[in-house]
């Protein structure tokens, strides 16, 4: 069993990838297999709706020079899918958001291909609008026919500097129960 989680933050050594570890270092304890895919530094421009994909239905987005067709193939042969990203401006972030609108619409144009997949969204903000960010990654699950792993609390931390969310304990420990909920949900769907 694999779970793929992408970070959406320009910083990869940031509050999300401290986040991000937090649950995959459960998940690895209870056997399942983990890749983080950074989004920083690579382009990623957003839908142009060009509406090829709804013609050739092959998984694929038709824009080339970026690595979003690599990303979709990771996102299928994955069991679970974390999307995660810091909070910029009460949403995600621009490459956040242009991995959701491609990656969405070619999976969906093709035939749902991440149905019953487990998925989960994990958010970091210095202060206000997570849970608007929270709500954007968890409708690219809902509409993919995913089943949406939660935790003891929404799956927010706070931090500004890059790793500051580490002190926020309770954050921590929300992660490490996603990690375990995430791990019991992919055994009873795919065990
Ligand atoms: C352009 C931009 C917009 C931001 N907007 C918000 C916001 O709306 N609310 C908030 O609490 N923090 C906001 N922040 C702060 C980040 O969410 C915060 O620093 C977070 O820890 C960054 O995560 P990272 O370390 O993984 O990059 C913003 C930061 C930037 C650069």
């Amino acid at each position: 069993m694999k779970v793929i989680a992408f970070n959406g933050s320009p910083r990869p050594k940031g509050n999300t990838a401290r986040m991000i570890r937090e649950v995959f270092g459960v998940l690895e304890e209870a056997g399942v297999r983990t890749e983080l895919i950074s989004l920083a530094g690579k382009p990623l421009p957003g839908c142009t709706a060009c509406g090829d994909c709804a013609m050739t239905k092959d998984g694929r987005c038709s824009i080339a020079g970026d690595d979003l067709n690599d990303y979709v193939v990771k996102m299928i042969e994955a069991d679970g899918i974390l999307l995660a990203s810091p909070t910029y401006f009460s949403d995600v972030t621009a490459e956040m958001k242009a991995l959701i609108d491609r990656a969405g619409l070619v999976v969906r144009m093709s035939g749902d291909l991440l149905k019953r997949k487990v998925g989960a969204a994990v958010v970091v903000a210095r202060r206000a609008g997570s849970i608007h960010a929270f709500d954007t990654l968890n409708h690219f699950f809902l509409i993919n026919q995913m089943i949406v792993c939660g935790s003891s609390y929404w799956n927010v931390g706070f931090g500004l500097e890059e790793e500051q969310v580490a002190r926020d304990d309770e954050a921590m420990a929300t992660m490490r129960t996603l990690g375990h909920n995430m791990a019991w949900l992919l055994k009873k769907l795919r065990g």
